[in-house]
């Protein structure tokens, strides 16, 4: 592995030095005269002015009981303040009582809004609408930014294929280029086009590969190759650096036996020397101190210089730096130098933020900017573009004509907290707008409530109010899932079925003969498979946030057309973890053979195919990525490339028609899906390579173009540098990433 580093590190340096001689620019975008007022600064600081500026704190309760530190110059930001008048006298202190003045940087996790809440990020990565995630982004800038928040802890850009992990939440699903697209829109959307005082500095987390816990158990030990760490896990975090994302996080995990916050591969070969991040490189919540546990450090002492040497500018919640460093330069165990440089890069992005010039914020305008009319609009949009309409017999869109009463039953009808997801804290219920509450105000008079579940995890095993209620009802609309604490941190399930009796309440609705619409809302892809005979329609709007009730009466009303694809593939049943679309293909692939049920009695050991599959569950999910219905229908015809054969520097120039053919104006999510048939490795079956949204009226037809650069199917080799591997390639033109007819071309 070593040497796969060092060729590439090599290719860089020749690609910097062809390329042109001047200096390589700032990743965050900083200028000569930003760079000159840091070294200003740098050279008044004292050893322990600087060892202040790398320290995070959490705050918690009473200003003063930070005072003495912030005067003394010991902390160089906050985290978990939200009040402005508070963050105010912080910043009071600091630039009118500490000997330099230098302001704090004030963090929190705005992780899918600040107080409008949106969908959560899975759910926004369903949209497949990078503009409208950008949006969303910006909303929780301003919205996050007029209280004095200067830094978010998001994106989160931590690729997952394994549900059953609960930070699945929180990222864009399990593909690298949905997720690498999302990474881009939200970075420009928190920072803005330019920065000004609505910026909030991205943090882009957590770095790297913790998404790949093993067993999906929250911050276990990953163990992923370099090339696996640069084939997928690292893309998104290299196009957000180059966004001109200002920080990053370092994850809790080991990778291959080294933490992330120690781990001087990744964060100083990788991001600092070949991206040329010079952005500030805070740890997540005590990681440094946790080295420990990992059995990577005998103290604080020890792991602190671990971090510092990885090139980690800043401690959260660890105070090693705070105790140890100030000793471990004076006996020349680290030297000032490196320490300099984390200074630096904290000092370059409070600067650029304007906070010396713009400490303060005037609180009572900023309490107008919360959940302002437009914000509530543009999360109603997300909510409306994040759910995934998975099945339809017909029922939906609803004729409302025909409706005299609606039976609405589940745990997730009236959960105003719970529909917000995981990581909304400061979203206020009061302000959420439920399913049943939206119900009521399109269907006045027509709606009757009965949760018939307190919790998604009562068990019960009697519904006969719910079912007498369904037998007088024309329609059943049942709101299931799991409450936001299922998932999110340390909020890992072993077992993905609906939880409690909800699955047992459907099938009794079920018995009650009329038509039920089922609507899911979870932090993760549930494993359905028994349910969906039990309903008739079933929408998947993971979390929806503040304004998901409307959204969701917007869409089973049809005055939205559903048009969310699934970020992840949806499994059967939870053994079949991992299973994600781009996988590699084996030296036996499924054909099809023999399920458990259909074994002969006499089948011998070799009769059953010998091909890569579970005897009871096949090889295919539930639902495969990049699916999801829609009230109309779209045709896909006249799909063409222009050429047979590219060269490298070529772009695929792709036409086809789409085509609706339904009765109803919709939007649908086109995927262009590649597979490079022979490499120096195996390659992915499938990899997305573009998407976009197109809207059509019922029965419109449109000729599209799409062009997509032959240099976005390189890869690294078996050689260690990223290039396109000349030869054959196939591609795919559809709705999802299980359909279409590969058509083939060459790249010589
Ligand atoms: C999480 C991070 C988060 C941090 C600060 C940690 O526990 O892993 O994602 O940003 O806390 O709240």
């Amino acid at each position: 592995m070593k040497r796969l580093h060092l060729i590439i590190l090599s290719s860089a340096f020749v690609a910097m030095v062809s390329c042109q001689s001047h200096k390589v620019e700032s990743t965050i975008g900083s200028s000569p005269e930003v760079e000159a007022r840091v070294e200003r600064i740098l050279s008044q600081m004292t050893l322990a002015e600087k060892i202040g500026q790398m320290n995070q704190v959490s705050a918690g309760g009473d200003v003063t009981n930070y005072a003495e530190a912030l005067r003394k110059g010991q902390i160089g930001s906050i985290l978990n303040e939200v009040d402005p008048e508070k963050i105010n006298e912080y910043q009071r202190i600091c630039i009118e009582e500490s000997r330099l003045g230098i302001p704090l940087l004030v963090a929190r996790d705005i992780i899918h809004g600040f107080h409008t809440i949106f969908p959560i990020p899975l759910g926004l990565a369903a949209s497949f609408d990078p503009d409208l995630v950008e949006q969303g982004a910006r909303t929780a800038a301003l919205e996050g930014s007029a209280q004095g928040i200067r830094w978010t802890f998001s994106p989160m850009l931590d690729i997952a294929r394994d549900p059953r992990w609960g930070r699945m939440a929180e990222g864009s699903g399990e593909d690298t280029f949905l997720d690498t697209k999302m990474a881009e829109a939200m970075v420009r959307g928190y920072q803005g086009a330019s920065i000004d005082t609505t910026s909030m500095a991205a943090c882009i987390k957590h770095f790297v590969g913790y998404g790949a816990a093993e067993g999906g158990r929250d911050y276990n030990s990953t163990n992923l190759t370099e090339r696996q760490l640069r084939n997928i896990y690292l893309p998104p975090f290299e196009a957000a650096v180059k966004s001109g994302a200002m920080t990053l996080m370092t994850s809790f995990n080991d990778n291959d036996g080294v933490p992330s916050t120690g781990n001087i591969f990744i964060v100083k070969d990788i991001l600092r020397e070949e991206w040329g991040f010079d952005g500030l490189v805070v740890t997540d919540w005590n990681s440094m101190g946790e080295m420990i546990n990992h059995g990577f450090g005998t103290d604080k002492k020890d792991v602190a210089k671990k971090a510092l040497e990885a090139g980690v500018d800043m401690d959260m919640m660890t105070f090693g730096y705070l105790s140890h460093l100030e000793e471990l330069v004076r006996n020349g165990s680290v030297k000032e130098a490196a320490l300099d440089q984390a200074v630096r890069n904290i000092l370059r992005v409070k600067i650029m933020l304007g906070l010396f010039e713009h400490p303060y914020v005037n609180a009572e305008a900023g309490k107008t900017v919360q959940y302002a009319p437009e914000h509530l609009e543009t999360a109603l949009k997300s909510a409306e573009e994040s759910a995934i309409l998975l099945k339809n017999d017909g029922i939906l869109p609803l004729n409302e004509e025909g409706i005299r009463s609606i039976l609405v039953t589940g745990p997730m009808a009236d959960a105003p907290h719970d529909q917000l997801g995981t990581w909304a804290f400061d979203g206020q219920k009061e302000h959420t707008v439920t399913p049943l509450k939206a119900l009521q105000e399109r269907f006045p008079g027509k709606v009757t409530f009965i949760p018939a579940l307190s919790s998604s995890r009562e068990r019960k095993t009697r519904f006969d109010d719910v079912v007498a209620a369904a037998r007088r009802a024309d329609v059943v609309l049942a709101f299931l899932g799991e409450e936001a604490i299922l998932s999110g941190e340390a909020h890992s399930l072993a077992d993905l079925n609906l939880k409690g009796s909800q699955s047992e309440l459907l099938e009794a609705l079920k018995l009650a003969g009329k038509p039920v619409v089922a609507t899911i809302m979870a932090g993760r892809p549930l494993t359905i498979e028994r349910d969906l005979p039990n309903c008739d329609a079933i929408l998947y709007s993971f979390h929806p946030g503040t304004m998901g009730g409307p959204a969701l009466v917007n869409l089973i009303t049809g005055d939205v057309n559903p048009s969310g694809k699934t970020p992840v593939t949806f499994l059967r049943t939870v053994g079949q973890v991992p299973l994600y679309y781009s996988h590699t293909m084996t030296g036996r692939p499924y054909n099809g053979e023999t399920l458990l049920d259909d074994i002969p009695p006499e089948a011998g050991q070799t009769s059953l195919g010998n091909t890569s599959y579970y005897l009871d569950y096949g090889a295919y999910p539930l639902f495969p990525f990049g699916f999801g219905l829609s009230y109309t229908s779209f045709d896909y015809s006249r799909i063409s490339l222009d050429k047979d054969v590219y060269d490298e520097g070529d772009c695929l120039e792709i036409s086809l028609t789409l085509s609706n053919t339904g009765k109803y104006d919709g939007t649908e999510v086109v995927q262009v899906y590649v597979r490079d048939m022979v490499g120096s490795l195996t390659r992915p079956v499938k990899e997305l390579k573009h998407f976009e949204r197109v809207y059509l009226k019922a029965g419109e037809s449109r000729d599209l173009r799409i062009s997509i650069p032959v240099s976005e199917l390189a890869f690294y080799g078996l050689d260690g540098i990223k290039k396109v591997e000349p030869g054959e390639f196939r591609i795919w033109v559809a709705g999802d990433s299980a359909s279409g007819e590969p058509l083939s071309f060459t790249v010589e």
